[in-house]
């Protein structure tokens, strides 16, 4: 008995002595090196900074400021979670920013105020020496060597087109990259995750023919279809039809939380088929399917899709100030390291977190350029939306004179109510006309 005890006691000592050198052996280590993980996570992220694939500031300063940037210095802006100076401490290096407007402006001013978001994008990418608007793999690469943080503009919601092609191809002009399909709402061509909008409802029509026309014109342009928000019938039909890869901008796993706003596996698997990228919301409803989320959870999504399709197919994507509440540790831009750290921890390699950070989104971008390089001897669609699928009273359709005898010299289409100062002042010119010829003028 004693002599076992002895014995024990001996072995504990053993123990104790290994503990103690472990203990001393990785404090050494940091001594040495210098490193903790949190240090690794910010080397890491040094050497390649994040590629975040959404964030909502610029809705932030039309709430907050009416889009004057003139009230606010970006370095510092309260009540938000995104300014430079944080951007900076979380090793953002490049920004997707969205140029979101409500759904409720479909079919009233959603092109008008499109406009405006991303001329706010624009002034803010201009007017602050440290941020920098890029529309090229080429650029964003570029940004990263001149230490500038990129400005990348997406469209959240096929809406800010108003079903138009033309739109689309204007809105490409002025430096829009990418588009998520829809919002919360459906648009006449394709269908939202989310069921609050009681619009556009159609049956087996997810991705109609003029939605298919969409998806080969951002193809050819070189625009990356964004599939968050979309409904899963849509994501699949898209997932179909388009040439280059898409991209979840943010968006994270149905497995882990049973959201309408996640990606199941059967999309997954779509997903890493196509190449694209599912890049990770870290919204708290979206990770813990209630408002109480930690980091640990925010990894579990990220581990998750890693078994399932792979490091190679994962970003992130924030989705600061999109919405309001986020994890402990994990609340605004300058929090990044802390999940990168929780990866670490976690087994993730640095090759692996690279892809993660940046090289998984500049390879898919890369792969959107390559396809419009394929199509470029492609011409511009000429596709347009059938009347009837629009059902927009605003809708003007200005027609060319019929034969005689039709009303139609000048008329607009049947549904358009808002039609009859045109037609007035066009029947006046048109008068004006036939007396100045009549009269020999
Ligand atoms: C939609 O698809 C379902 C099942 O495939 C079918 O039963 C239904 O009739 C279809 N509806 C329309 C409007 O095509
Ligand atoms: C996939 O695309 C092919 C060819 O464009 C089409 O025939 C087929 O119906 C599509 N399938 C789905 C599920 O959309
Ligand atoms: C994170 O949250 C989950 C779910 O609430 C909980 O089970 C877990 O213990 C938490 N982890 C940490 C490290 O706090
Ligand atoms: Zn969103």
């Amino acid at each position: 008995m004693l002599f076992w005890k002895a014995e024990r006691r001996a072995s504990c000592c053993v123990w104790m002595k290994f503990l103690r050198l472990v203990v001393m052996l990785s404090s050494l280590c940091v001594l040495i090196t210098g490193y903790t993980d949190s240090d690794r996570a910010h080397i890491l992220m040094s050497r390649s900074p994040l590629i975040d694939g959404h964030n909502d500031l610029a809705l932030r300063l039309r709430i907050l400021h009416n889009n004057r940037l003139s009230q606010v210095d970006l370095h510092h802006v309260s009540k938000v979670a995104t300014d430079i100076s944080r951007l900076k401490a979380g090793h953002v290096q490049a920004q997707m920013f969205s140029v979101y407007v409500m759904c409720g402006a479909q079919e009233k001013d959603a092109v008008r105020l499109t406009l405006e978001q991303i001329d706010v994008v624009r002034r803010m990418c201009s007017e602050y020496k440290e941020l920098e608007l890029v529309t090229s793999t080429q650029e964003l690469r570029g940004s990263e060597k001149k230490k500038t943080i990129a400005c990348l503009i997406s469209i959240e919601g096929g809406h800010s087109i108003d079903s138009s092609l033309p739109a689309l191809r204007m809105f490409y002009q002025l430096g829009v990259r990418s588009m998520a399909l829809t919002h919360t709402c459906n648009t006449p061509w394709a269908e939202s995750s989310s069921k609050h909008y009681n619009v556009y409802q159609r049956e087996n029509n997810s991705l109609t023919q003029f939605g298919r026309a969409v998806v080969d014109e951002m193809n050819r342009l070189g625009m990356i279809v964004d599939l968050s928000h979309s409904s899963w019938d849509t994501a699949l039909a898209v997932l179909n039809q388009s040439m280059a890869p898409v991209i979840f901008s943010h968006s994270s796993s149905y497995s882990i939380c049973k959201h309408c706003r996640n990606v199941p596996d059967l999309l997954l698997h779509a997903l890493k088929k196509n190449g694209g990228l599912i890049m990770v919301n870290l919204h708290s409803g979206f990770i813990s399917c209630n408002n109480a989320a930690n980091i640990s959870l925010v990894a579990d999504h990220f581990d998750h899709i890693k078994t399932v399709i792979g490091p190679e197919s994962i970003g992130i994507g924030g989705d600061f100030d999109g919405v309001d509440s986020f994890p402990l540790g994990l609340e605004d831009v300058s929090k990044y390291p802390a999940l990168i750290q929780e990866l670490l921890q976690r087994n993730w390699s640095e090759p692996e977190l690279t892809g993660v950070l940046r090289m998984n989104f500049l390879r898919v971008f890369e792969e959107v350029e390559k396809v419009r390089d394929k199509l470029h001897s492609k011409l511009p669609s000429e596709v347009q939306i059938p009347h009837k699928e629009v059902q927009n009273p605003c809708r003007m359709v200005l027609r060319r004179p019929g034969p005689p005898g039709q009303p139609s010299i000048h008329s607009l289409h049947s549904s358009a109510q808002h039609g009859p100062p045109v037609t007035n002042s066009l029947e006046i010119l048109t008068i004006v006309l036939l007396l100045s010829t009549l009269l020999g003028l």
